[in-house]
């Protein structure tokens, strides 16, 4: 079968194309540098308490024993790093006079990755906010987060300040893919700026995931489930060791 000529419209537009692009670099390289990496604040006491969930007077009293991680004070005030957050857990747990609670909380023998996907078939209606919302608190509470991003659109991944149409990012489409191209989740997760979270980015190459799954289907290939939700399970259970939650934000259009 011959490919049709591109005609001069086609030509024009990616010429188009190029050129947004091209400018979408510059504006880039104008606005941040390229080392520019998202940060994250500090927390007041009485948020880590919150967080971690003991008493204010509890963690005062730790400082004052000079034990826990050694924190900066402005004007009398202590402000925790989030891998601060983390290093007090450890003590807590490590320190704990009852088992009936755990400061670090992991999954215990035998629990399954929890995996919450935030859907709603109408667009605009909160799912990436819900979902990046859920995912930085399940994190900010001391669990080992992935955060996947399902979306073409790559919002929740432009939250955590990475920009794929201008990073070249490899998305979660690299590890669906039906061709020998296949790469492993771990080669395309990316950590956030948050301690505990990590990201599955999205593009817009993901958009094609659509496309592949009806002809894989009629096909017959794919050896790893034909299925598009058995591939993201089957992707997810390579990284099961190192998660307590996965929380996936979705498209509308795949909300159905
Ligand atoms: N609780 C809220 N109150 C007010 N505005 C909100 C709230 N949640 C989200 N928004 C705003 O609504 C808009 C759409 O939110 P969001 O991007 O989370 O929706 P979505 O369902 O993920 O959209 P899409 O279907 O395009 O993926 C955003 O501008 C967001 O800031
Ligand atoms: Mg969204």
């Amino acid at each position: 079968m011959s490919h049709p000529q591109p005609n001069r419209f086609d030509i024009e537009i990616a010429q188009q194309g190029a050129k947004i692009s091209n400018a979408l670099h510059m504006l880039r390289s104008q606005q941040y540098p390229p080392d520019a990496k998202k940060g994250l604040r500090k927390f007041q006491l009485g948020e880590v308490a919150d967080f971690i969930g003991v008493t204010q007077s509890h963690l005062r009293q730790i400082h004052l024993e000079g034990k826990g991680p050694e924190v900066e004070s402005v004007g009398g005030r202590r402000y925790y790093t989030a891998d601060q957050m983390l290093e007090l857990r450890d003590y807590l747990e490590a320190n704990k006079k009852s088992d009936k609670r755990y400061y670090v909380p992991r999954r215990r023998e035998g629990e399954p990755m929890q995996v919450v996907s935030v859907v709603n078939f109408k667009g605009g209606s909160g799912k990436t906010t819900t979902a990046a919302h859920l995912a930085q608190y399940l994190a900010l509470t001391g669990h080992r987060v992935l955060a996947v991003d399902l979306d073409p659109q790559a919002s929740l991944t432009s939250l955590f300040g990475i920009q794929p149409e201008l990073d070249d990012t490899a998305s979660l489409y690299e590890a669906l893919r039906f061709d020998d191209e296949r790469k492993f989740i771990s080669e395309i997760i990316q950590p956030t700026n948050i301690p505990g979270l990590d990201v599955v980015p999205a593009n817009l190459v993901l958009q094609e995931y659509e496309y592949d799954v009806p002809l894989a289907i009629s096909s017959k290939k794919g050896e790893d489930g034909r299925l598009f939700y058995m591939r993201i399970f089957n992707a997810l259970k390579q990284v099961d060791d190192r998660y307590d939650v996965v929380v996936i934000d979705c498209p509308h259009s795949w909300d159905t």
